[in-house]
């Protein structure tokens, strides 16, 4: 049987041609199939190419036979079964005549009829789109883990039980280790290495000391204790200028008044230094009763003035 230059039979296609099927819509069905196919594969790849840890080549090829089947699939789909003429309308004629009713209407149906899995390509089509979408959403997970309430307690407000301050090879420290001429660092016991605990020891003058109402009792004899990090942006506050009782931070020079709450008295600071409620345990070493007064460091997007 003789056949025009794409294989179909003379005269396929055409209005009244009846079921009009060949060889070469076979094959392309068939490629739409494996081409929606792969998609889903590597779709499939990718999700589990991610959740095992991930691999950049590995991924990217996932991902390109991922996007190409669904590209190849539509494109072949859109070739060989919808109609693919170049229509031509003058602007005068402002409806389509009659013979052209009867050309489309025909034209429309013979790729109807030669389409013969059009429910199976539809739903594989919808099904690789949909392993697509499923695979993107992995990559949420790189977002790293929910803060949760980290970036406000401390190690301190762990466990509700009062918590040793160590210095940073984990001694306890005792009131008597300390000294009005220099500052301590301390930490919780057991989170030497917990930079949002870092805490400043330092002895004032109980004289002109004015505890904050309701911290009357969070000073053990002329001991208080504040959070190291600087209030603005983070950075330790380590210079202390004990006659003047302010302790200085070296990034923005914020200046915090420990006579009175560690209250920011110059510098871009706009929060006090969290006060750390300290006491003694039995052995005469310094704990902590609770954890700091507010959230340690520089402002976030909940943070107040507190
Ligand atoms: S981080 Fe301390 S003043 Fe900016």
């Amino acid at each position: 049987m003789s056949t025009d230059g794409d294989g179909r039979r003379p005269g396929a296609n055409g209005p009244g041609g009846g079921e009009r099927r060949t060889r070469r819509d076979d094959r392309a069905e068939r490629l739409v199939v494996a081409a929606f196919t792969v998609s889903i594969v590597g779709a499939l790849i990718l999700a589990v190419v991610y959740i095992a840890g991930g691999q950049a080549q590995l991924e990217g090829v996932a991902l390109a036979l991922a996007l190409g089947g669904i590209g190849l699939g539509i494109a072949v789909w859109a070739r060989y079964f919808m109609a693919a003429d170049e229509v031509v309308e003058e602007r005068h004629a402002l409806a389509s005549t009659e013979e052209e009713v009867t050309a489309f209407t025909a034209a429309f149906e013979a790729g109807e009829q030669t389409l013969a899995r059009r429910g199976l390509l539809a739903k594989l089509g919808l099904g690789a789109l949909g392993a697509l979408g499923l695979a993107a959403l992995f990559p949420i997970r790189s977002l790293g883990p929910r803060p949760g309430q980290g970036l406000k307690n401390t190690a301190y407000g762990d466990g509700g039980r009062p918590l040793r301050l160590v210095d940073a090879d984990g001694v306890p420290i005792r009131p008597a280790d300390l000294s009005r001429s220099s500052l301590t660092t301390a930490w919780p016991e057991g989170h030497e290495h917990d930079a949002d605990a870092s805490t400043l020891l330092l002895q004032v003058d109980r004289e002109r000391f004015r505890p904050l109402p309701g911290r009357e009792d969070w000073v053990v004899g002329d001991i208080v204790a504040y959070s190291k990090l600087c209030t603005h942006t983070g950075c330790p506050v380590g210079l202390y200028q004990t006659e003047l009782d302010l302790l200085l931070c070296p990034c923005h020079q914020s200046t915090f008044d420990v006579l009175n709450g560690a209250e920011p008295v110059f510098g871009p600071a706009a929060r006090p230094l969290p006060q750390l409620p300290l006491d003694v345990d039995e052995e005469g070493f310094l704990v902590a009763t609770g954890d700091f007064s507010a959230p340690v460091a520089g402002g976030f997007w909940d943070r107040g003035r507190t």
